[in-house]
């Protein structure tokens, strides 16, 4: 097996479940070092390192709330002292709070504000700590999602208006960071069957499936395929672009 990633470090946001942990295995069997983040699941994330190292990669979890701005520069920093360096950061952790239009006065705008913590901010805190710290060549791939580009159903904005936010700042921080050979990009998933999917399953509209090119949702391995290919040495001119894995939602 090819492994294009060995001696590179990479920071997974997120790796405790769904399309962050599949990430994760993804760039271990590519031999990178892995080390990733989560908020709450410590025994999911324990449970994934410990599948890590079988593979022969370097792995570590670390607690990291995304929706508290300050936790950047020390999640970054850390990942650093545990493994001497930091080359690649995946900016997959997400929430996705659906399912009531901003007009409904049921909706709670608290929890649409810490979506924007959590999916925007967020990520944006990660984008400008990694950036201290990466070197030349280094690489920052964000997950977004097809809503990013398209919104197709209501009862989404927030969510939806977090992930063009994101691919409007990538855009931004790959002109920044161009200078320095490090790319920024996104990758869009469709839907995937994790749990996100699965606590929005009863919001997304029926006819969705039927709306995409490729009628199925999409594998967690074909996204993290296109991450990690962005992350590797074909990918070295590839910025400021989106890579959207979605079975045609936006086509
Ligand atoms: N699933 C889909 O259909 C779909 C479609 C399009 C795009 N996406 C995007 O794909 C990415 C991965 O989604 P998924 O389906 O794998 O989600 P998931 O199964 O719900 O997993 C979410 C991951 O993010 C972590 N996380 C959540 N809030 C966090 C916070 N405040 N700080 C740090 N980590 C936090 C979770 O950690 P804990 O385990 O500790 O909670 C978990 O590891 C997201 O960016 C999502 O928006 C998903």
């Amino acid at each position: 097996m090819s492994m294009k990633l060995s001696g590179k470090v990479v920071l997974i946001t997120g790796g405790s479940r769904g399309l962050g942990a599949a990430t994760a295995a993804a760039f271990a069997d590519q031999g990178a070092d892995v080390a990733i983040s989560y908020v709450a699941s410590e025994g999911k994330a324990a449970a994934v390192v410990t599948g890590l190292e079988a593979k022969g990669v370097r792995a570590a979890a670390i607690q990291a709330d995304q929706g508290d701005l300050t936790a950047a520069g020390p999640l970054m920093r850390r990942v650093v002292e545990t493994f001497g360096k930091l080359d690649i950061l995946v900016n997959n952790a997400a929430v996705a709070w659906q399912g009531r239009t901003i007009d409904d006065p049921e909706i709670d705008n608290a929890a649409m504000d810490r979506q924007w913590a959590i999916n925007a901010m967020g990520v944006i805190a990660n984008i400008r700590a990694a950036s201290k710290v990466l070197p030349e060549g280094g690489r920052i791939i964000s997950v977004g999602s097809g809503l990013g580009t398209r919104v197709a159903f209501p009862g989404t904005t927030d969510y939806a208006a977090t992930k063009a936010a994101v691919v409007g700042y990538s855009r931004g921080a790959a002109r920044d960071l161009g200078r320095r050979n490090i790319t920024v990009n996104v990758v869009q998933a469709g839907v995937m069957d994790t749990d996100m999917a699965a606590s929005s399953k009863d919001k997304l509209p029926p006819s969705l499936l039927e709306s995409l090119a490729i009628r199925r949702y999409a594998e967690v391995n074909e996204v993290a395929a296109a991450i990690v290919f962005l992350a590797g040495p074909d990918a070295a001119y590839i910025t400021g672009s989106i890579i959207d894995v979605s079975g045609g939602f936006i086509a």
